[in-house]
């Protein structure tokens, strides 16, 4: 999919928005879904997974491993594993497509069993740091080969005899924290991540449904989880919460349109997930939670918003971690409210599936919008009415793309994105969801 043709998409000004959307899958809990299936012995079911791009590419990985994974029906998946130490060597180099998830979390999977397994993907991927999750897996003895600066391709030769490990993570970064405990599952003894900021953990939740023995302590060093090597995994079935990051994008378009209201049920409101919602309440936004439950093993609820004049905020550093992939739908709604917002403490935004910060900025300047950038905060002033009119790069990322289809809902002249295409990676039906609601969005 990464040879595909530029697809450009265009959002002109709306009339009001009105309807349910059905979001997809959690792409998280997706990968993790087929990841631990995989390394369970038996047959785990899967409910609700996204069909995404990125989430297909960890399906094919895992099958190259030796997981049988079958697709029963939309959404609905069979995987049978192999067992915790039980994955082959691969006939061919995995290529994870554009998923960071995807290849750090698969490259902790087989750390510790005595395989070899190259990887690769697009060229986003293949600019993004892999050193971050290969330094933690070299201390289980794995072996790595790679080109200057650890970026893919680059060839993982598991340990033969791994020793567990306790790591400090360097960064808030939910990939490194799981990347070292799947490692840790064939590791003897107790592997322990310690984290100074918690970060999502879908992990922990599922490694614990799944049967290991895991802990989280909370302390003054922030968050210690430790996990007892060698679990003989169980298969579930697990239910996949609707994806909250994704959820952003139409609930901001509703906020943005006036007029507009939607529902938007069965969204996950894991509390490692929901700092958007939090700083979308602090700027004035009328959206309320109702029906709280649990679905597989997270928290649940259903999102209904309302078209609102935002107001500028400063969102506090902290709570970066907990809305790292809704910066740039939050630039995009910023640009349309009363006042600043502030965004600082977000360096990691650099080195996403794009640089995320250089590309809101300069597609809101094209926007006719006034940003000020530091290496690693954004501000962006907000004005009664964004001018658009601009083509905006997409630069193969999913979330630039469709944050700019969703501010030129709301310009005064239309915005185009250059290449759309890469919204499949995790949200596929966004355009014909997106029209159902009243978008217009046109090729
Ligand atoms: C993810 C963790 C985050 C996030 C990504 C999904 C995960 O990345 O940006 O979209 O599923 O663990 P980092 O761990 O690099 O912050």
């Amino acid at each position: 999919m990464h040879d595909a043709a530029p697809q450009p998409l265009t959002a002109h000004r709306s009339g009001p928005l009105n309807g349910e959307a059905q979001v997809p899958g959690d792409k998280s809990v997706s990968h993790r879904a087929l990841i631990l299936g995989a390394l369970s012995v038996g047959r785990t079911e899967v409910m609700g997974l996204l069909e995404g791009q990125d989430v297909l590419d960890t399906a094919a990985a895992m099958r190259a491993f030796g997981a049988t994974v079958t697709r029963l029906a939309e959404g609905h998946w069979a995987i049978d594993g192999v067992g915790v130490g039980g994955f082959a060597e691969p006939a061919g180099v995995i290529d994870c497509g554009n998923s960071g998830t995807g290849v750090r979390l698969i490259m902790g999977a087989m750390a510790t069993t005595p395989i070899s397994a190259t990887f690769t993907g697009d060229a986003s991927l293949s600019a993004r740091p892999m050193g971050r999750v290969t330094d933690p897996l070299q201390l289980f003895g794995a072996e790595v080969t790679a080109r200057d600066g650890v970026r893919l391709p680059l060839t993982l030769r598991g340990a033969g005899d791994p020793v567990p490990v306790t790591y400090r993570t360097p960064v808030a970064s939910a990939q490194i924290k799981s990347a070292v405990l799947l490692a840790g599952l064939n590791a003897p003894g107790q592997t322990v991540v310690i984290e100074a900021v918690p970060t999502r953990d879908h992990t922990e939740r599922m490694l614990r449904g799944f049967g290991a023995e895991i802990t989280s302590e909370a302390g003054p060093d922030g968050v210690t989880i430790t996990l007892t090597g060698r679990p003989e995994l169980r298969p579930q079935r697990v239910a996949v919460p609707r994806d909250p990051s994704s959820a952003a994008f139409p609930a901001a378009a509703a906020l943005l349109v006036p007029g507009s209201e939607i529902r938007i049920p069965g969204v996950s409101r894991n509390p490692t997930r929901d700092g958007f919602y939090t700083t979308l309440t602090e700027m004035g936004a009328d959206l309320t939670f109702e029906n709280d439950r649990e679905e597989g093993g997270e928290p649940v609820a259903d999102l209904t918003l309302r078209a609102s004049r935002l107001r500028g905020v400063t969102v506090p550093a902290a709570r970066a971690a907990s809305m790292i992939d809704e910066y740039p739908i939050l630039a995009a709604l910023a640009a349309t409210a009363v006042g600043s917002t502030h965004m600082p403490g977000i360096h990691e935004l650099r080195v996403k599936e794009s640089d995320r910060i250089d590309a809101m900025a300069r597609g809101l300047e094209a926007c006719g919008v006034r940003i000020e950038e530091t290496p690693d905060s954004l501000t962006v002033h907000g004005m009664a009415a964004v001018p658009g009119g601009a083509t905006v790069a997409s630069r193969l990322d999913h979330r630039i793309a469709m944050s700019f289809l969703i501010l030129g809902l709301a310009s005064e002249a239309p915005i185009t994105v250059d290449d759309a295409g890469p919204i499949a990676t995790s949200f596929p039906d966004f355009l014909p969801l997106m029209r159902g609601l009243g978008a217009q969005i046109t090729p």
